[in-house]
């Protein structure tokens, strides 16, 4: 898909640069000419929202650092400050705080619809593996951001969360010693949090670099999961048509991330964050943030530690593993009638798990996370023996027929002619 260059210089700046650096013909190949499937849906924008959420995440966060003191006993008044005296702190600080949640919200879509239209297949693995270490990093980040405005949940999450290392054998001990920089959760904890916090960000952006490089490379999937056969008939430019409808998409989507950064601006944080941070009075109920919760779930439905730390970091690691694990070759669910079925019962154990994480460690929600634990990993089983037996459906011959029907041709040859396409 990443094809031969179709930029011309026009100009002789254009062209002296051009031998020199050629940026610009990098620009004009990945976002002008770049063929992209002419069948995408919205959930394809979802992809150059995160996008824009990163870098309105870095922006704001850089301001909120020059404001904010990472010193345990300064650090929930620096935050007070911020909302209270900083010119539009307020803002800023709830652009942020609901702008790690909508980041969220986007990258679960993000990831569901790669799961649905079987985007981590050949060739696209390394793209989908790329995607899981972006996942992990921004839930890194995530954690370690919560801590800082230094709450009674951001000190006892982290208290809960990092003492999870403890129950590795041998060494867990001296990593939860390392971590803290102490012997609990303090200033130095609070402090090394907050310079990996800044740096994280910028480390998700290397990763995406090379997210969306894999992605030119092998090309978009689509809701067919038929490749592109012939660039001419199944592709269109990236400009005009992908560039609009996925401006179109950022603007629904910061249209829902205004209406709570506005109206609800706390809706999806925790009371308990509002009261300073005090190791002498344990909350009654610890709940991590929301995108949390279902692994949070699992962790808590195993009763040894261990496996329970064990069965959390594998409920995200398997997801790496999954171009092996899924045995069939037809890569959408729309033409996989009983993997269908298995993906939409897989969205509804997340979102079970997702509502028991926030349900305090008792009967009846116990054994249910249990259940439901064991129908996540069933899920991913499911997929490999699925894949052997089942009968897919007709599919379409190529994405043009998909789109264009029996008319595919005649119009395909009428976009052909547009001055954006070069084959
Ligand atoms: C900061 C986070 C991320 C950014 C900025 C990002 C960016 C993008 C962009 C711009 C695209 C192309 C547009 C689209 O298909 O929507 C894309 C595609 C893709 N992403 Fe991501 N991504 C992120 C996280 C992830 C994660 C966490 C996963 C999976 C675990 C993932 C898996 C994929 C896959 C498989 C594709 C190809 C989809 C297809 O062509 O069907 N991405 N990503």
């Amino acid at each position: 898909m990443s094809g031969h260059s179709t930029y011309q210089p026009k100009t002789g700046i254009e062209r002296w640069l051009d031998a020199r650096l050629p940026i610009v013909r990098l620009v004009h190949d990945s976002a002008i000419s770049y063929p992209v499937p002419r069948n995408l849906n919205y959930l394809w924008t979802f992809g150059g929202i995160l996008a824009f959420m990163l870098v309105a995440q870095i922006i704001t966060g850089v301001i909120l650092a020059m404001h904010y003191t990472p010193n345990a006993s300064m650090a929930f008044n620096s935050v007070e400050h911020i909302m209270r005296d900083v010119n539009f702190g307020w803002l800023l600080r709830y652009l942020h705080s609901n702008g790690a949640s909508m980041f969220f919200v986007a990258v679960y879509i993000h990831i569901f619809r790669g799961l649905y239209y079987g985007s981590y297949k050949a060739p696209r693995e390394v793209l989908w593996i790329l995607g899981v270490i972006i996942f992990l990093l921004m839930m890194a980040t995530a954690f370690m951001g919560y801590v800082l405005p230094w709450g009674q949940m951001s000190f006892w999450g982290a208290t809960v969360i990092t003492n999870l290392f403890s129950a590795l054998p041998v060494i867990g001990e001296t990593i939860v010693t390392f971590l803290w920089g102490g012997y609990s959760v303090d200033n130095p904890t609070l402090n090394r949090f907050f310079s990996l916090h800044f740096l994280l960000p910028f480390m998700i952006a290397g990763v995406v670099g090379l997210h969306i490089w894999a992605l030119h490379h092998v090309g978009q999937n689509n809701p067919t999961g038929v490749e592109v056969k012939d660039v001419r008939k199944d592709t269109v430019p990236f400009t005009p048509y992908a560039t609009i409808k996925d401006l179109f998409g950022m603007v629904c989507f910061m249209l829902v991330f205004a209406w709570f950064v506005f109206y609800q601006p706390n809706f999806m944080g925790h009371a308990d964050n509002y009261i300073p941070a005090n190791p002498a009075a344990t909350p009654a109920h610890i709940v991590p943030e929301w995108y949390f919760l279902p692994f949070y779930a699992i962790l808590r439905a195993i009763p040894d530690k261990l496996g329970g730390v064990l069965a959390m970091g594998g409920a995200i690691v398997i997801l790496a593993f999954l171009p092996w694990l899924d045995t069939s070759k037809v890569k959408s669910m729309t033409y996989r009638p009983i993997a269908r079925q298995f993906f939409w019962m897989f969205v509804l154990v997340c979102i079970g798990l997702g509502y028991l994480g926030a349900m305090p460690a008792d009967e009846p929600y116990v054994t249910i996370s249990r259940i439901l634990t064991v129908l996540y990993f069933g899920f991913f089983a499911a997929l490999a023996l699925i894949g052997i037996f089942e009968k897919p459906t007709q599919l379409p011959t190529s994405i043009a027929d998909s789109v264009l029907g029996g008319s595919g041709a005649r119009l395909a040859h009428a976009t052909a002619s547009e001055p954006n396409v070069k084959g």
